[in-house]
This record gives structure tokens, C-alpha cells and sequence, in this order.
């Protein structure tokens, strides 16, 4: 589904990933750990073109991502970030609707059912009609996750997607991450949710120093790490 080759990406004189190389398969769920400013939202920011990168190569399902096919291949890329940038002067659906009408140029109806399936999924479907500011916070990071799963993406990209939620809202929005693994859904995951990590992701990739220090599964990762600095960032969480 994606691979990734030497990928450098620097910022001015420092370099953020020193050569990144990783395969995610199809219907892997893959962690992306590391302490912070390890570069792991630069990464997954790479990966759907909203950096541009040095050197290096990202393959999606065999076709090398570049600034001609960035556009489509976005579509097949849906990522949510720690902050869900929902339209405020449009309501839960026209949120939902906008991007699969007015990009992929969608069947309305077609559409619509969709993302009311998908809102019934998320237990929001008596928030259609509702304006962002109406919702809790828990409440608008599902809508934006249903609002990437609406344009029926084939990759999930996930940010910190918890992290400005309180406790309470956490589970409701973890629960749907863990929906979509089960589902089959190929994601990588940064999180800072450790025992979630542990039991959504198939494998974890472990970053330090720009480069990926540990790729191996979940249950070696979190049971005996292999380097000094995840036994530290483990620890850190107290885990
Ligand atoms: N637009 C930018 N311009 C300059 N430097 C940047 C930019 N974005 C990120 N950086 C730097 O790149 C490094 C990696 O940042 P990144 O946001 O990818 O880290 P992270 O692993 O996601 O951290 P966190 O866990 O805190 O979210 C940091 O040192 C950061 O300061
Ligand atoms: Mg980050």
C-alpha cells in the first residue's frame, strides 16, 4: 500500500528525517511512536504531500507520489490531525459532503447516503444538522474522522487525533479508530495513547534521530524494546 524510500526532509539547516525507509501493507495498522519533535507529524505529513520532501522516494500502491498526482492521490489518503478544522458556517453534513461533491465530484445522493451510514457508525447521526460549535470536542474529532472516511480512502493517516480531547472523549474516538482496524483499514497512528497502541496496532515504528530506530510488532515492541531511548520513552509514560 505504501512504501517509503531514503525519505530526507530538512527544515532550513535541520534535517527532520534522515532516511526514512518503511512498508506499510495493506490492512496493516501501523504505530508511529517517538519522543516529541522526533518528526513523526512531519513524516505523515510527507506522505500526503502537505510537505514537500528532500530526497527520496513514497510509493503509493506502486505509483511514486509526485507533484502531478498529488491531488488524486490525496483523495486515497485521508489524514486527521490533533486540531479538527471543521468549517464553522457549515453544518456536520455540508462538512462531510463538501470535499466528496466538490473534488470527486460525487453523485449527491450517493454521497449523502454515505456519509449518514458513516455518521450512524460514529453514533452522530442525530447531529447532522448541528454547527461545529455545538458539538464537544469528542464529538467534532469523529465528525472529522467520518469526513476522511467519506471520500473513501484506501490509507488513513491519524495525528494525534486525542490529543486536545479530555479524558471522558478520548474512548469514544479511540473506539472509533479501533472500528476502522477492524474494518480492514490500512493507518498509521501517532499517538500518545500507549496501551491503544498496543492493542490497535499490528506493529510498531519507533522514530529517534530522523531515523526509524525499531519496526517490529506491537507485542515485541511493548513487551521488550531494543533500544535505550524506547525502553526511556516507554517509561516516560510509565508503561
Ligand atoms: N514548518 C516547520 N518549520 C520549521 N521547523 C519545523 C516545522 N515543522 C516542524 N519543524 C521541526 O521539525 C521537528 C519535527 O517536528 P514534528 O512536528 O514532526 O515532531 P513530532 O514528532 O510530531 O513531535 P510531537 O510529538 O511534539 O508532535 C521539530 O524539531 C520541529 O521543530
Ligand atoms: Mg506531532
Amino acid at each position: 500500500m505504501l512504501k517509503i524510500k531514503q525519505l530526507v526532509k530538512s527544515y532550513g539547516s535541520l534535517e527532520v528525517l534522515q532516511g526514512i525507509n518503511l512498508e506499510i501493507k495493506k490492512g496493516e495498522v501501523v504505530a508511529v511512536l517517538g519522543p516529541s519533535g522526533c518528526g513523526k507529524s512531519t513524516l505523515l505529513r510527507t506522505i500526503n504531500g502537505l510537505e514537500s520532501i528532500n530526497s527520496g522516494e513514497i510509493y503509493f500502491k506502486d505509483e511514486l507520489i509526485s507533484k502531478k498526482n498529488i491531488i488524486a492521490m490525496r483523495q486515497k489518503i485521508g489524514m486527521v490531525f490533533q486540531s479538527y478544522d471543521l468549517f464553522a458556517h457549515l453544518n456536520v453534513l455540508q462538512n462531510i459532503m463538501l470535499a466528496p461533491l466538490k473534488v470527486q465530484k460525487r453523485d449527491e445522493k450517493e454521497v449523502k447516503e454515505f456519509a449518514l451510514r458513516l455518521l450512524e457508525r460514529v453514533r452522530l447521526l442525530e447531529k447532522q444538522s448541528a454547527y461545529p460549535r455545538e458539538l464537544s470536542g469528542g464529538q467534532k474529532q469523529r465528525i472529522a474522522i467520518v469526513r476522511a472516511l467519506c471520500m473513501r480512502p484506501e490509507l488513513m493517516l491519524f495525528d494525534e487525533v486525542t490529543a486536545a480531547l479530555d479524558p471522558e472523549m478520548v474512548r469514544e474516538v479511540l473506539e472509533v479508530v479501533r472500528d476502522l482496524a477492524n474494518d480492514g483499514m490500512t493507518m498509521l497512528i501517532v499517538t500518545h495513547e500507549m496501551n491503544f497502541a498496543r492493542a490497535v496496532a499490528s506493529r510498531v515504528v519507533f522514530l529517534d534521530g530522523g531515523r526509524v530506530a525499531e519496526d517490529e510488532s506491537s507485542e515485541q515492541f511493548f513487551s521488550s524494546p531494543k533500544h535505550e531511548r524506547a525502553r526511556e520513552f516507554l517509561k516516560s509514560f510509565e508503561y
